[in-house]
């Protein structure tokens, strides 16, 4: 059967060219997971689009599309008879809406697209892929792009970040989403305290299809520690998160003065907090791991991972994901499971 996939336009990426290229390696990632056998598969421009075109022996049953949904790329999705497209109506069923991750602009966010990809490669990665809602963890979360991507699929949220004005950004913008949205929300700020060492600020939201889900906090959550990720096991629960997805600090002023993610180098960050993050992710999740190539090279941080514990996949399909962001970063996807 072939099939094609349209791909979102994505006209202000910069590095769409490479991101072609990422795109047959996520959607491998994926389609090797969910156990659906290809013979080819390749993006192609036609017109002002580019598609996906898949090849498989059998047809793409219902509940397997649901994970081509999930691809970040995917918009709309044809299957192909004797040249003809035929599309397959169906809208993918979110918990949030598409614009949660990007409606909020600013200096070094990540791209909602890319964040996605990484998304996709932790949960495909892990064995948790087929749960309908997983706990994901990003421990350098800046305004929170991955936590909101997390939450339009229906997952909950979690995650740590030192930069105060990122925090306070990321809980008024959130905040202000559900209100405007009517979604049924309790929002809690506090700190974290342990063993009276105060570990910093902490941002909650508890939401729910009716009151009695959110007072019983059983809907959707979002945690966001405002402190240091070094410290997020001592405010997390231990081996509660099936996958910890991060777009490491890149190790150049890419912020404002008054950030204060940038004291010290990625070096020392990353040494101190491997072990604390594989403390939090449970046997069989995985992360997905961006840095920028020019502070760390790929066996330096395998090297680290694995000795924290993690187990670094080094196959082909996951060793295609280094693209050029700007002059000063050039980066890369590493992915582990536990
Ligand atoms: C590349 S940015 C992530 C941006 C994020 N994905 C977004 O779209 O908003 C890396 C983040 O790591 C944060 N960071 C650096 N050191 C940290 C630490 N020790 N603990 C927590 N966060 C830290 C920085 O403040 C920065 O926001």
């Amino acid at each position: 059967m072939k099939h094609a996939i349209l791909l979102k336009p994505n006209a202000n990426i910069p590095y769409f060219e490479e991101m072609k290229k990422m795109c047959i390696y996520e959607a491998s990632i994926v389609l090797k997971a969910i156990g659906v056998d290809y013979s080819d598969i390749k993006v192609e421009e036609i017109g002002p689009a580019h598609y996906m075109f898949i090849e498989t022996e059998e047809a793409i049953d219902q509940d397997l599309f649901g994970h081509i949904e999930n691809l970040s790329f995917y918009y709309t999705y044809f299957k192909v008879v004797d040249e003809s497209f035929m599309p397959v109506k169906k809208v993918p069923e979110r918990y949030f809406g598409e614009d949660l991750s990007n409606r909020l602009k600013y200096n070094g966010k990540t791209n909602e697209m890319f964040t996605r990809m990484m998304l996709n490669l932790a949960i495909y990665t892990s064995k948790y892929y087929a749960k309908e809602v997983i706990n994901v963890f990003d421990p350098v979360c800046g305004r929170g792009t991955t936590l909101f991507e997390a939450m339009i699929r229906g997952h909950h949220a979690y995650g740590a970040e030192l930069d105060k004005r990122s925090v306070s950004e990321l809980g008024q913008y959130f905040q202000r989403y559900l209100k405007e949205g009517k979604y049924k929300h309790q929002v809690v700020r506090g700190k974290a305290i342990q063993n009276k060492l105060v570990l910093g600020e902490t941002f909650e939201a508890y939401i729910g299809t009716s009151k009695e889900e959110v007072k019983k906090k059983t809907g959707k959550t979002i945690k966001v520690l405002r402190g240091d990720t070094t410290q997020s096991n001592l405010y997390f629960k231990k081996q509660s998160m099936d996958v910890l997805v991060g777009d490491l600090p890149y190790g150049v002023q890419h912020m404002s003065k008054h950030d204060e993610g940038h004291s010290r180098s990625v070096d020392e960050l990353l040494d101190a907090s491997f072990k604390a993050w594989y403390q939090l992710v449970k046997k069989g999740g995985a992360l997905a791991l961006s840095w920028n190539t020019y502070t760390n090279t790929r066996d330096e941080l395998k090297e680290k991972l694995e000795q924290a514990g993690f187990t670094v996949i080094d196959d082909e399909i996951y060793l295609g994901f280094h693209h050029r962001v700007s002059q000063a970063i050039n980066r890369d996807v590493i992915v582990a499971i536990k």
